[in-house]
C-alpha cells in the first residue's frame, strides 16, 4: 500500500513539483495527486524573467500568484525559480533599441529592479529562491572555461552579475534561503566549478545559503558521483537540494525512443530509483528539499514525439509506479 510521498519523507525533507497554473484547482487529477503527495511547489515556466517582465516595467503577477495561492490553501512550501538567468529572459534585459548590449551600469540596474520588485511581492510566501541558474560553463575537462560565456549578463559584465543578484535578492527577502542552481552538477568537470563559484561568494560574505543540484540524471547516472558532489558541498557548509529531479528510463541520447513504459524501462527504475534515494537519505542532514521537474509520467519537459522519458515516480495515471514502492522500502 502506498504511502503518499510527502509522508514517506516528512523526517527528511519536504518533496516537491513543478508545476503549471492549470493544475492548480484541487478538482483536476493534477490538484489531487499535488495535494497528496508533495508539501512544496516550484512553479516549472511562470516566475521566469520573461513570464513576469516581459515587457520593461510591466509585471504579470496573475499565474504566479495563483501557485502561491494554491500552495497557501494546501500547506505547501514555494521554491523561487528563477531570478537571474540566460535563458527565458527578454531581450531588453541585455540589448537596446539599436541591438547592443547595454552597459554594465543599465543592465545591472535593470536587475536591480527586476530581483527586488519579484522578492518583495512574495516575501514570506517564498522561502528559497533559485537566484542565479546556471552561470558555469558547461563542459570542459581541463577546467579552463569557467563562467558560460555566451550568457549575455557574462557578456556585458563578466561574472560581477552573480554577486549582485545574491546581495538584491537578500535584501528584498532577508529570511528567504538563496540558491545558486545549475545542472550536470554532480559530475566532476562541473562540480568543482560550483564549488569555487560558491566559496569565493561565502568567502566574500555574499549572502548564498545553497546550491541546487538540478537532478536532471537517468537510470545509469553514477551514484558516486552523486555522493562525492553531496560531501563535498556538505565540507562547504551550505544547503543542498535537488530541485529538478527526473530519472530518464534512457541509458543515453542514442537509444532509440519509444511511447510506452517497457518492463525494461520499469526493471532500470525500480534499481536506480532507490539508489539514488539512498544516497539522498544518507545526506538528509545537509539536503533541505528534492523537487520533481514535473508531476506524473504524463507529462515532463523531457518528452518529444516518440520518444518519452517517464522520468517520475507517479504514472501516466499519476499512479504509484514499482519503483515508487521500493523507494518506499528504504524507509
Ligand atoms: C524548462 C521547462 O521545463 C520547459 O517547459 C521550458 O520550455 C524550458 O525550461 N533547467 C531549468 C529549468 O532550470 O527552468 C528548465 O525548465 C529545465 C532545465
Amino acid at each position: 500500500q502506498p504511502i503518499p510521498l510527502k509522508e514517506l519523507f516528512k523526517d527528511h525533507f519536504p518533496i516537491g513539483a513543478a508545476v503549471t497554473p492549470n493544475h492548480m484547482d484541487s478538482r483536476t487529477p493534477h490538484g489531487r495527486a499535488l495535494i497528496q503527495h508533495f508539501n512544496s511547489l516550484v512553479a516549472e515556466n511562470v516566475m521566469k524573467p520573461d513570464a513576469l517582465q516581459r515587457v520593461k516595467g510591466t509585471y504579470t503577477w496573475a499565474n504566479a500568484d495563483r501557485i502561491i495561492q494554491f500552495a497557501k490553501e494546501n500547506n505547501m512550501l514555494v521554491r523561487g525559480h528563477t531570478l537571474t538567468w540566460h535563458s527565458q529572459t527578454p531581450d531588453w534585459f541585455f540589448y537596446d533599441e539599436n541591438g547592443e548590449l547595454h552597459t554594465p551600469e543599465v543592465a545591472m540596474k535593470q536587475l536591480e529592479e527586476h530581483i527586488t520588485a519579484v522578492v518583495s511581492r512574495y516575501k514570506g510566501d517564498v522561502y528559497a529562491w533559485d537566484v542565479v541558474n546556471e552561470a558555469m560553463f558547461d563542459w570542459d575537462p581541463n577546467g579552463q572555461i569557467i563562467y558560460r560565456e555566451d550568457s549575455p549578463w557574462y557578456k556585458i559584465m563578466g561574472p560581477a552579475y552573480i554577486d549582485s543578484a545574491f546581495v538584491y535578492a537578500h535584501r528584498a527577502d532577508p529570511d528567504a534561503k538563496l540558491f545558486y542552481n545549475d545542472y550536470n552538477s554532480i559530475f566532476s568537470w562541473k562540480r568543482n566549478k560550483i564549488f569555487d563559484l560558491v566559496k569565493r561568494l561565502k568567502d566574500n560574505n555574499i549572502p548564498i545559503h545553497g546550491v541546487g543540484l538540478q537532478g536532471h540524471w537517468n537510470v545509469g547516472t553514477s551514484i558516486q558521483d552523486l555522493r562525492t558532489t553531496l560531501e563535498l558541498f556538505r565540507g562547504l557548509g551550505v544547503e543542498i537540494q535537488i530541485t529538478e529531479l527526473d530519472l530518464s528510463v534512457y541509458l543515453s541520447p542514442n537509444e532509440p525512443g519509444s511511447t510506452t513504459y517497457t518492463e525494461q524501462f520499469n526493471m532500470r527504475q525500480r534499481i536506480a530509483y532507490p539508489e539514488i534515494f539512498r544516497v539522498l537519505l544518507d545526506y538528509s542532514d545537509v539536503i533541505t528539499g528534492v523537487t520533481f521537474w514535473g508531476i506524473g509520467d504524463d507529462a515532463s519537459w523531457l518528452d518529444t514525439p516518440g520518444r518519452k522519458h517517464f522520468p517520475f515516480l507517479l504514472d501516466e495515471q499519476l499512479q504509484p509506479k514499482p519503483a515508487y514502492l521500493e523507494v518506499q522500502r528504504l524507509i
